[in-house]
């Protein structure tokens, strides 16, 4: 490899944020002073690496083209997908003329507002050297079941699981194939997974438990919490 090696990032903003029951999708909520969307790219933009952020917009989207941060010149706008993988897939072909298939692309929840440079640094100083590259994840303090119905099975060992989180760092050729050789497998809910589908081993990072998702109404005024801790 004799170019220069260069960093990506990926934002799947397409959701309608079911679970959220907002009158918008949760992404276009206000949290502190801005949006969660706009809190979440100004925060992979302060990080000072990437040569441009793709994000997947669904097409019947009325916010985005009214903030300011659409016009960016370091963002780019992608259709968004039907599910989740089909965003991600998305912004990548938006960047395929621009990425090399050795480059890093990190994935990272247009719902995940608390991320910090902290963390975003962490990923890619430990992964820059991998082959497949990774993911934050976090550990659980709780006991953890394995349950049917109301029926404990069992008790898991706790040593060997990790809560999958974003960003989620792989090299933009191999991602980019598995997600294509995966597409409408329901068992893809993350990066990782249509890797390790594939064979591929992805390793984890240690992250911040800040860095939640926005999923359910009383998430907003956790991640305004954390923001204001920060
Ligand atoms: N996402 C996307 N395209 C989809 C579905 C989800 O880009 N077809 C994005 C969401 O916008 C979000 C991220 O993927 O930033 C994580 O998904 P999730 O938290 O599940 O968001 P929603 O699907 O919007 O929420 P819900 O599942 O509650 O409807
Ligand atoms: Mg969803």
């Amino acid at each position: 490899m004799n170019h220069q090696i260069h960093f990506w990032a990926v934002v799947p903003a397409a959701g309608v944020g079911k679970r959220m029951n907002a009158d918008r999708p949760k992404q276009y909520l206000e949290l502190g002073d801005s949006t969660v969307i706009e809190h979440t790219l100004s925060r992979l933009l302060q990080a000072g690496v990437f040569s441009a952020i793709a994000v997947a917009i669904s097409e019947e989207d009325p916010y985005w083209p009214e903030l300011a941060l659409s016009k960016h010149e370091k963002i780019i706008t992608a259709p968004g997908g039907k599910e989740r993988a089909d965003s991600v897939l998305s912004g990548l072909k938006s960047i395929g003329d621009k990425a090399n298939d050795d480059d890093w692309v990190l994935v990272h929840d247009a719902a995940r507002p608390c991320l910090t440079s902290e963390d975003i640094l962490k990923l890619i100083d430990v992964l820059k050297n991998d082959e497949v590259g990774g993911i934050l994840a976090l550990s659980s303090h709780d006991t953890l079941k394995n349950v049917d119905g109301d029926k404990i099975l069992g008790t898991l060992d706790r040593r060997h699981i990790w809560r999958a989180l974003t960003p989620q760092m792989f090299r933009f050729g191999m991602l980019r194939a598995a997600l294509e050789a995966t597409a409408g497998d329901p068992r893809i809910t993350d990066e990782a997974s249509a890797l390790e589908i594939q064979g591929f081993v992805p390793k984890i990072v240690e992250g911040r438990p800040d860095n939640i998702k926005i999923t359910r109404p009383e998430d907003l005024a956790l991640a305004q919490f954390y923001m204001e801790h920060q």
